[in-house]
């Protein structure tokens, strides 16, 4: 047996062990991942170094019984990076989405990450990835506000309180310290409800409540978060918007196109849109039809001249001073992000190595 082809297994139960839910951690080793994305120290996939991942498309219809076929954020998707600085790591992240899984009391999203030595290309670790994956993905929007939210940010609106929506407000928490209200809204008046009970017990003094509608999660809140899934993204109208909103879109939200040319536009890689559009160019629809919501259209309205380059931010560049975050109390910010395999090279990296430590998972020899 060659105990270089040595690999840690962790379980969903040992990743949790090991901290992959501990947002604050996270939060830190988000805000270092976008150091490096915006001192270029790292590979996503495909020439341009920048693809999202690949994905598996389903087709609308199919002769084969068995084939799956488009639904509701039903995909596969391979997302694949190298991540320099302290790391020097590759890694997988790969999962499959359907919004179906609920009716078998599934999650949406089922998720593995494989961790691989850089030079060598062993494996070291394979980590079940759902606690791994919405902590990453919730830490991002906290790293948006902790540069880009007003300072005296007080209260916070979240839509939708899934698993992604609930750790963004936990990370969100975790850089607004000023927060004394959250307004909870999602279809589910019950998990709106839960949600807030949970926030009063986690965060004392701050008064969580489940509201109605779209429309009042919005209103007066300094900071809004998106995390929707399904085909109907939630609509908020202009109107609606405090002066100074910070918008956290891991998720889609259906904007106007007044509201995107009248707004910063902040995003976590705009390289990796560039990569999209290269591969999605001979794809009819425009970008909007072939990328979920908020991203597609806000490449449309890029493409279109409707907005401008120059003018969408890079949370790199942000975090690496390169560019200023808010530039004024009145400015409106919305943050668009889609997600990328580094955050989830680094976080699956920093809970193997706690794991480690800890003595946690199982070791397997790849060649036995
Ligand atoms: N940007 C990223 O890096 C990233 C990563 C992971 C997931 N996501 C996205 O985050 C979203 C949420 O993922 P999840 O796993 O929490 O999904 P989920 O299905 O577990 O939860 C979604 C929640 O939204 C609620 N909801 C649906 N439509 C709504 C509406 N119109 N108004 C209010 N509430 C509504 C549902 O009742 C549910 O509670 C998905 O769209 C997913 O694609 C983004």
């Amino acid at each position: 047996m060659d105990e270089r082809l040595d690999f840690l297994f962790l379980n969903e139960k040992e990743a949790i062990q090991a901290g992959a839910n501990d947002m604050a951690r996270c939060v830190d080793v988000m805000d270092e991942v976008f150091q490096l994305l915006g001192q270029g120290d790292y590979l996503m996939g495909c020439p341009n170094h920048n693809a999202h991942g690949i994905k598996i498309y389903f087709p609308k219809e199919t002769p084969f019984p068995r084939m799956p076929v488009k639904g509701p954020d039903r995909r596969f998707m391979a997302l694949v990076a190298y991540l320099g600085g302290r790391y020097h790591v590759c890694g997988e992240k790969w999962y499959g989405s359907n919004l179906a899984n609920r009716e078998q009391g599934l999650p949406r999203s089922i998720l593995t990450t494989v961790l691989n030595n850089a030079d060598t290309g062993a494996p070291i670790a394979i980590l079940s990835a759902n606690a791994l994956s919405s902590t990453r993905t919730g830490a991002i929007p906290a790293v948006g506000a902790k540069y880009c939210a007003r300072k005296d940010s007080s209260v916070l609106g979240v839509i939708g309180v899934g698993v992604i929506g609930r750790a963004c407000l936990q990370g969100l928490m975790c850089v607004l310290p000023n927060i004394k209200t959250v307004k909870v809204y999602d279809l589910d008046q019950k998990a709106a409800q839960d949600t807030c009970g949970q926030v009063e017990k986690d965060y004392p003094g701050v008064r969580a409540v489940a509201v109605p509608s779209v429309e009042e999660a919005v209103r007066d809140s300094d900071v809004v978060n998106v995390a929707t899934s399904g085909a109907v993204s939630p609509e908020i109208k202009e109107e609606w918007l405090k002066e100074g909103v910070l918008l956290t879109l891991p998720a889609s939200a259906a904007l106007t196109k007044h509201v995107m040319q009248t707004s910063t536009i902040l995003v976590d890689d705009w390289k990796m849109y560039e990569a999209y559009a290269q591969e999605l160019r001979d794809e009819p629809g425009g970008f909007a039809a072939n990328l979920s919501g908020i991203c597609g259209y806000m490449m449309d309205l890029e493409r279109d001249g409707e907005i401008r380059r120059e003018d969408i931010v890079d949370l790199g560049d942000v975090v690496m001073g390169k560019r200023p975050g808010r530039t004024s109390d009145q400015e409106r910010i919305i943050f668009i992000m889609d997600g990328m395999p580094i955050e989830d090279v680094a976080w699956g990296y920093t809970v193997y190595e706690k794991a480690k430590e800890l003595g946690l998972g199982t070791k397997l020899n790849l060649w036995g």
